[in-house]
């Protein structure tokens, strides 16, 4: 059993090194078809991950790496990119205005679209649409029992200026309100 495990732990150490072995940090991704080859030339990626690929940091514009990998088609309106801490493939939506990739395409092409290599992450990312729905409604709620209050304020003061005796009446509903104090202050202040 303890035999079975270790073979499990070295299987997936194994499986982790291989992810991040080739992974390369680099200055710029090459440009176009010419440059691409001759860098793939140069890594010489070999099975089971046969693929050269140089992409954009994910969320890190202007940081760059190359990898060998095995290839799948890249869905319309992603860019390929290396995950920050693992190094490997992530498809991530293309926010930018304009040069999106518009249709599937294979990571080896990926030169073809630029703005792939530049800050694509668009507006979306960053937090700033929740905040106005939330601090809507905590106006609204903060400014129904302010309404109440200053209602409240404002009957209590007109029930003392033209002595509607609304606030006896009440106090004779309510036994026992000591409410004398506050009302002859109110008074003093408003004249
Ligand atoms: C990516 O990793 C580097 C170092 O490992 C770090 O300095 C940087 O802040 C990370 N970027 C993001 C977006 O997490």
């Amino acid at each position: 059993m303890a035999h079975y495990n270790t073979v499990l732990l070295l299987f997936i150490l194994c499986q982790l090194s291989r992810a991040a072995q080739d992974y390369l940090p680099m200055s710029v991704c090459p440009p176009g078809a010419r440059e691409w080859q001759i860098e793939a030339d140069r890594k010489k990626c070999q099975q089971p991950t046969p693929d050269y690929l140089c992409a954009a940091i994910e969320n890190w514009p202007g940081h760059f790496g190359e990898i060998c990998t095995k290839f799948g088609l890249s869905p319309s309106g992603t860019c390929v990119v290396l995950n920050n801490l693992t190094h490997n493939v992530d498809s991530v939506s293309c926010n930018a205005q304009e040069g999106c990739p518009d249709k599937p395409y294979n990571p080896k092409e990926l030169y073809n679209w630029p703005v792939c290599y530049g800050d694509f992450y668009g507006k979306d990312s960053e937090p700033d649409a929740e905040p106005g729905d939330s601090g809507l409604i905590i106006g609204v709620v903060l400014a129904i029992p302010l309404i109440i209050i200053c209602s409240l304020v404002v009957v209590f003061i007109l029930d003392k200026r033209f002595k509607w005796g609304l606030m006896t009446r009440l106090s004779s509903c309510v036994p026992e309100r000591q409410e004398d104090d506050t009302e002859n202050s109110l008074l003093d202040t408003n004249g």
